[in-house]
């Protein structure tokens, strides 16, 4: 069976790993700031502090802009539940707005909407969630225009985009955001195991961010309440975690970094040959943003609705051919958590129709001219009249 994810794992991130298993520290040593300082570096941002998961890093970072009890956050309804789940760990609501139908991503029109309403009625959100599908980054401009407007906060959910660009920044130089969060799972576009990154232009949100990951102990003399001559001596001074990203994890990232050129490039290709041979397929593929660069994280089509075969049927054909198919993503509203908890169900026409009809392709730097051909086929054949 043809994944539709992999990691890819060279001799060189084997022997990065090995080394910090012979070495003296396993956490809390030298690799993770070596691997922040780079990711910066990479992202053209300021600062960069690691964390055990994607998930952690979207938790610190809303918790780093002060959201708490009572706060309203919204997002993409089409994104992985995670980016909720972290507003509702910090005591808040979550809301949806819903996607653009071109795009996939959050729609900025939806958006503007639902905020001149939320304005109205004194529910203005204190922080909007917009996440790059797939890879391909939001209209950051016109949210960070909506931001100021409405004087709400932004956290970019980049955990598919790392490496994407926008208007010839990498996506994680937060022009129009607060803070940029990503994720390293292994089927992301560098993997550190598990991992991820908080990556920000704020100091203030980078010293919040690296206090909580350590239960909100500091050692830094500045950050305490009283002074000690003593060596050892540390003060808790915030409820922070143990969301620490270990030496052993910072080092097969930093080795993947190394690489991500190349990983970008091959993904690129791989992007560049499915859109040129199913251009005569009745499928509709994510319309790239003018001057956008995307990481292709993910590869999805769209079944039309008046398609010979619906998706289900496609993807069991898919299955059926050796290709293993996926579905990037359930609404998060209709999980039976989420929907036991709306008072009101969104009004996400737009995300409603998108997961009738999404299916993604196998789509990752291993993935070989052959097997995507034989993907290919198998779509085309999917798609052909019973
Ligand atoms: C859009 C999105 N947000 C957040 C996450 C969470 O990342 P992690 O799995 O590293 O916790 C993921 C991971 O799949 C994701 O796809």
């Amino acid at each position: 069976m043809i994944p539709y994810a992999r990691q890819v794992i060279s001799e060189a991130d084997i022997e990065a790993v090995a080394r910090v298993l012979r070495s003296d520290y396993l956490t809390q040593g030298p690799v993770v700031p070596r691997l922040e300082a780079e990711a910066a570096r990479f992202c053209g941002s300021r600062y960069a502090v690691a964390v055990n998961s994607g998930t952690s890093a979207l938790h610190l970072a809303y918790l780093a802009l002060g959201v708490g009890q009572g706060d309203r956050v919204w997002t993409s309804p089409i994104t992985f539940a995670a980016t909720a789940n972290a507003a509702l760990h910090c005591g808040a609501t979550v809301e949806f707005v819903d996607i653009d139908s071109r795009t996939f991503n959050l729609s900025v029109e939806c958006l503007e909407q639902k905020l001149i309403v939320a304005e109205r009625e004194g529910t203005v959100p204190k922080l909007v969630v917009p996440v790059h599908l797939c890879g391909q980054s939001c209209d950051m401009a016109a949210i960070g225009r909506l931001a100021m407007r409405f004087g709400f906060r932004v956290v970019e959910d980049a955990s598919h985009a790392f490496g994407a660009e926008l208007d010839g920044s990498r996506v994680g130089a937060g022009r129009f955001s607060d803070a940029t969060v990503f994720s390293f799972h292994p089927v992301k576009v560098i993997t550190s195991g598990e991992g991820g990154m908080v990556a920000t232009n704020s100091a203030e949100i980078a010293r919040r961010v690296a206090l909580l990951r350590s239960h909100g102990i500091t050692r830094d003399p500045k950050e305490m309440e009283r002074s000690s001559e003593e060596p050892w001596y540390y003060e808790q001074v915030a409820l922070g975690f143990n969301y620490r990203m270990t030496d052993i994890h910072a080092a097969l990232g930093l080795s993947q970094l190394s690489a991500v050129d190349g990983f970008l490039k091959r993904r690129r290709f791989l992007a560049q040959r499915y859109d040129l041979e199913l251009v005569e397929l009745p499928v509709t593929l994510q319309e790239p943003l003018p001057g956008s660069l995307s990481a292709h994280h993910l590869y999805v089509v769209r079944v039309p609705s008046d398609a010979a075969r619906d998706r289900n049927e496609i993807a069991e054909h898919m299955r059926a051919s050796g290709v293993a198919v996926n579905l990037h993503y359930i609404p998060v509203y209709r999980h039976p958590f989420y929907a036991a908890r709306m008072k009101v169900k969104p009004d996400c026409p737009q995300a409603e129709r998108y997961y009738e009809d999404a299916i993604s392709l196998p789509m990752y730097a291993g993935l070989g001219e052959d097997q995507q051909s034989v993907t290919i086929a198998a779509i085309a054949e999917a798609c052909r009249p019973k």
